[in-house]
């Protein structure tokens, strides 16, 4: 079958791969119909994940149809239109009893690499790296899902491929910082980053009860979105400052929960950005955390702030003093979808959840390297680049 395949830091090419077959009673096999870019993917192109390996499969957010499926598995037919949550996870372990299914124990088979750097590994993700699993992902014609009665969901008859598509990934990981994050009624609700993931995050704020929720960014055309399509206020990082702004809205408290959905390369102005830039690159630092310092910052005291954006190793000038002396709740979490996704559908069936935005291009497989290219440099207005095997 062909892939959209890694073949070193800043080259993807498409290359014939051996097609996936059952290996387990669980497997399902699913046709890709839909398949779609991520940010969490510019971290492994760009290099700042090395555990890729030259001809893996990336792609982790998709929806197909079931072609072929394990003895063992009750819940899907052939033919069945399924969407798959991105991280896998047994149902199991001690982990996804607890309703914490990225974590899972059986989800990584790979868990060396992890535990040296984190202390213990977490679950497996589709098409995200050797430290995630070494599973193949979807940016293919054909993918094997394990525990296919666990990660894969009818789509209801409803919801298009188009909108589905944003509950393997996107929209399930707003969710988890929404709600893990500890959004109230009536809170207020700050999100830095107006990518599908943060758009999501305001999305969900605002089903919890948040009461003011505002995006963060510096692009004008997502934040039109955010406006449009989400409902949240906004603020442009490059017309105005941002503390000042958020104590302003917030009679001078600061807003009850931060979320940060912006990651390992979040840009910045003037010598913050010069110092973790260089730091990034000597690889003094791995990750560049302007938008989570400015969180932190700006949280009022006693609140939360949760990391969605990602983040591999070690990073400087983190609050530390601010985190402590205010008080706060810090979490952070790869998503949990296996508790949210069937929710997620319903509300998407009710126009609760609209995503259909975030696709702002499609294209062919074969076109793929082109559309990670316009992801990255945000060209074109660029949200997400959706790809039809
Ligand atoms: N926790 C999870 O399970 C999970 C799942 C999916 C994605 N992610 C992560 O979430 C992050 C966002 O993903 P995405 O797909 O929306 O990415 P994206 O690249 O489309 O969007 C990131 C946005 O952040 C903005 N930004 C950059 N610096 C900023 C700053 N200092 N302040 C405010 N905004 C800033 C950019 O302009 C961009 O719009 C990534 O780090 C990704 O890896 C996490
Ligand atoms: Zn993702
Ligand atoms: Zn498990």
């Amino acid at each position: 079958m062909r892939a959209l395949c890694w073949e070193g830091v800043n080259k993807l090419s498409v290359q014939t791969v051996p097609d996936p077959t059952i290996l387990n009673d669980h497997d399902v096999i699913l046709k890709i119909t839909r398949t779609v870019t991520c940010g969490s993917d510019l971290h492994l192109i760009g290099g700042y994940i090395p555990f890729m390996r030259a001809g893996d499969v990336l792609g982790h957010e998709f929806v197909g149809v079931v072609v072929e499926k394990g003895p063992a598995v009750k819940r899907h037919q052939i033919g069945d239109r399924v969407v798959v949550c991105s991280f896998i996870a047994c149902g199991n372990c001690w982990y996804c009893k607890n309703e914490l299914w990225s974590l899972c124990d059986n989800g990584n088979p790979n868990p060396g690499i992890t535990e040296g750097l984190w202390g213990a590994a977490p679950g497996g993700c589709f098409g995200y790296s050797h430290a995630l699993g070494g599973w193949a992902g979807s940016h293919a014609e054909y993918i094997r899902v394990p525990y296919a009665d666990r990660g894969a969901f009818r789509i209801p008859d409803g919801v298009s491929d188009e909108r589905a598509l944003f509950a393997s990934d996107s929209v399930p990981t707003g969710w988890t910082g929404a709600h893990l994050g500890g959004t109230q009624p009536g809170d207020v609700v700050a999100v830095w980053g107006a990518g599908a993931v943060g758009q999501m995050a305001a999305r969900s704020a605002m089903l919890l009860g948040a009461e003011k929720v505002v995006v963060i960014d510096r692009l004008p055309e997502r934040l039109e979105q955010v406006r449009r399509y989400v409902g949240a206020e906004t603020l442009d990082l490059t017309e105005t400052e941002t503390l000042p702004a958020l104590r302003e809205m917030t009679g001078g408290r600061g807003p009850d929960v931060c979320i940060e959905a912006v990651g390992m390369e979040a840009h910045s102005a003037g010598g913050q950005h010069v110092y973790d830039k260089v730091k990034q690159s000597l690889r003094l630092e791995t990750d560049r955390p302007a938008a989570l310092r400015e969180a932190i910052m700006a949280c009022r005291k006693g609140g939360s702030v949760f990391a969605l954006g990602v983040f591999g190793g070690f990073i400087d000038k983190f609050p530390m003093g601010a985190l402590m002396n205010k008080g706060l709740t810090f979490r952070g979490a790869q998503q949990h979808g296996h508790r949210y996704i069937a929710d997620i559908l319903a509300r998407m069936e009710r126009d609760e959840i609209v995503t259909d935005h975030l696709a702002t291009h499609t294209m062919s497989l074969e076109d793929g390297p082109k559309g990670y290219t316009m992801f990255k440099e945000k060209t074109d207005g660029c949200v997400r680049a959706v790809f039809v095997p």
